[in-house]
């Protein structure tokens, strides 16, 4: 569970709580502020300590403060410009509570509140040792806010880097777990619809597992079979088509290169150029012996039978030439096949 979600338990249980106050003279806000001056005073040694009462006190800051089991643990000091932003003034957690995951629900907090009063920015000087913990609360650099808008408001601080947090009118910053769950079941829907990774099959019990003798008889496999089981095409059918795309390749003009094996005796290095050498002689011996279970391979002995001319003949051959030919029909007739083969499948 993270410190978040830890700290929004420990808030649900009323362990943890939070109120906005502000100067009111009342002898209880008096002290809760006078409570955080001494954490601020602790927390930001830099900073002087006339400077964090004048603002803690100062009757345009309010303050939000956060309570582990009614004591205060820390809070921020803040005061709102307008509906234009809110300047972070201060921001503290008492050195026991420090990384709790409760500096992280003040700010969820405060985003809260901001958004009830229709702000939606904060600006900030963040203590360079703080930029980390500001970047996780969506603080960034970058200032969007035009500088006319912010210049002569907030005070320029020598040991900070100004910092912008824009946040969204909507979204629910109290209950940022909550929101994730929804996100995640959004997108896990959203697969669903695409994907059948959800449904799961019943499996094999054992008494059944020792007879098992076929792996369609897993239920599983049994259901989903037809999904993902390639289709296979009898020989009965395949074998016809090729070796009727075999007879028009051996009657082509230009087969005359390929019918029988390149004779070594002849062509003395042919064999060291060429390691795996084929011929239509081959093909048309694997034809009888039904070595084509696809088409696949069919085609891919043709196009090592043309790829071999081509590596050993220089292109303006006459044998480079022959193969280009071949090769062209042998496409065309394969488109032919596979059409068929995809119409045979279909019945
Ligand atoms: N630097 C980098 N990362 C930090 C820092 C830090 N100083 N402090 C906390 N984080 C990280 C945490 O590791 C955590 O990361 P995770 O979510 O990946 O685990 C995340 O920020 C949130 O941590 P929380 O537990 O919610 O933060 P915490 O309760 O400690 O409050 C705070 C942070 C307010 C900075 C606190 O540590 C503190 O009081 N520090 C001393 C005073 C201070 O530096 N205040 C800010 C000065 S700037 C200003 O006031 C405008």
């Amino acid at each position: 569970m993270s410190r978040d979600a830890i700290a929004k338990t420990e808030e649900d249980k009323g362990r943890i709580g939070f109120k906005v106050i502000r100067n009111d003279h009342t002898i209880e806000n008096l002290k809760y502020l006078l409570e955080l001056r001494t954490i601020f005073g602790c927390q930001l040694p830099k900073m002087p300590k006339e400077y964090i009462t004048r603002l803690v006190f100062d009757t345009k800051h309010r303050s939000l403060l956060g309570f582990k089991n009614k004591m205060l643990v820390g809070g921020i000091t803040f005061r709102p410009f307008g509906n234009v932003f809110a300047e972070i003034a201060f921001l503290a957690i008492t050195g026991n509570e420090q990384v709790k995951g409760y500096g992280t629900r003040l700010m969820n907090h405060l985003k809260q509140y901001c958004q009830s009063i229709g702000i939606f920015r904060f600006l900030t000087y963040a203590d360079n040792y703080a930029i980390g913990y500001f970047k996780k609360q969506g603080f960034t650099k970058t200032i969007t806010l035009p500088e006319h808008e912010y210049k002569g408001y907030i005070k320029d601080y020598d040991g900070g880097t100004l910092m912008e947090c824009v946040f969204r009118p909507k979204i629910d910053y109290l209950n940022i777990p909550g929101l994730i769950k929804k996100q995640r079941a959004a997108i896990f829907d959203k697969i669903k619809e695409i994907s059948n990774s959800h449904i799961v099959h019943k499996g094999l019990d054992n008494a059944k597992r020792a007879k098992l003798k076929r792996i369609e008889d897993i239920p599983g496999i049994k259901d989903t079979m037809h999904k993902w089981k390639p289709k296979t095409i009898s020989p009965d059918v395949l074998l016809p088509k090729l070796r009727r795309v075999y007879n028009i390749m051996k009657h082509h003009p230009d087969s005359w290169p390929f019918l029988e094996p390149v004779d070594g005796t002849q062509v003395i290095d042919y064999y060291e150029v060429i390691k795996e050498p084929i011929d239509m002689q081959v093909i048309e011996q694997r034809l009888k012996n039904g070595f084509y279970r696809t088409h696949h391979i069919f085609m891919a002995d043709f196009r090592r039978m043309f790829d071999n001319c081509r590596i050993y003949n220089k292109p303006d051959t006459e044998y480079y030439k022959c193969a280009e030919n071949m090769e062209a029909r042998f496409k065309e007739e394969m488109l032919k096949v596979e059409q068929e083969l995809k119409d045979e499948m279909k019945l």
